[in-house]
């Protein structure tokens, strides 16, 4: 069982968010903004999975997970609410959230099925959001210093995706879900979270008018794939999820642990 904290961030979101606030440098900003667009949607199907999925545990095995449960739904509603202020910042730019209709669309297929899909896709989400938060934390220079408030943000939040990273997979495994559908499901997430972070990335470098510049794809190849690359430095744990004896508690969260203590002064303690 993980010891799940729920933070409040002591960071001002009333104020504006720039253009290019990620380290001047437009591609990172489109992907972090396009990010920032899908998780009030999908944060609420993570914490609704993971209450349904306790709901359905046998009275037995729900004390072992109660409070973990309790903290994953505080620390995910904490993230949707103050990702919702950033998006209405995007919003008021004229950055446009086609991610969020499209997702609402995929999810509402989801209704009356089984619990134990919702938490494979979950858990597959999850366990991208790890990956990538981790990274993160390990890369934190690349956020720049242009908005050490969204710098703040975006580490606080990575820091938590770490620390709960284990909680929708051993639900999904309490409830006896099987190892062919979550990686099934987990293929099939991938393909999805992909396409979708690549469109919405366009569409904002579109409105912000930096798509066709040669710097906006060179920032980019080197985002993803050069020595210090997104897509170089995750490919093997992303594989690691295929495994039959995986489970997300085996990833080192190190990075996490040190972020927390070194920035304790960023937020305060809900309920503590
Ligand atoms: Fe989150
Ligand atoms: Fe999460």
């Amino acid at each position: 069982m993980t010891d799940l904290t729920v933070r409040r961030l002591l960071v001002d979101m009333e104020q504006p968010i720039q253009s290019r606030w990620c380290a001047g440098d437009a591609f990172r900003t489109a992907l972090f903004d396009a990010l920032s667009m899908s998780f009030p949607v999908g944060e609420q199907f993570f914490i609704d999975s993971v209450r349904n999925g306790f709901k359905e545990l046998p009275q037995e095995k729900q004390e072992r997970f109660r409070a973990e449960v309790q903290g994953f739904v505080g620390q995910e509603a904490t993230h949707r609410r103050l990702h919702a202020l950033y998006n209405g910042h995007l919003e008021k730019r004229g950055l446009v959230n086609h991610w969020e209709p499209r997702a609402r669309a995929r999810l509402s297929l989801m209704e009356g099925v089984d619990v134990r899909h919702w938490l494979a896709i979950t858990a597959a989400n999850e366990h991208f959001t790890a990956i990538f938060a981790d990274w993160m934390l390990r890369n934190a220079d690349l956020l720049g210093d242009r908005d050490p408030r969204l710098k703040t943000l975006w580490l606080w939040h990575s820091a938590e995706e770490s620390e709960h990273k284990s909680t929708a997979f051993d639900l999904y495994q309490a409830l006896g879900g099987s190892h062919e559908w979550r990686v099934r499901w987990f293929r099939r997430v991938t393909l999805i979270f992909l396409g979708d972070t690549l469109r919405q990335t366009v569409s904002n470098l579109r409105q912000e008018g930096e798509l066709w510049k040669w710097s906006t794809w060179k920032s980019a190849a080197s985002y993803l794939f050069g020595r210090r690359g997104l897509v170089r430095q995750t490919f093997r744990p992303w594989k690691d999820y295929l495994r039959r004896d995986f489970n997300p508690a085996q990833h080192d969260s190190s990075a996490s642990v040190r972020w927390l203590e070194d920035n304790a002064g960023s937020f305060s303690l809900v309920g503590r």
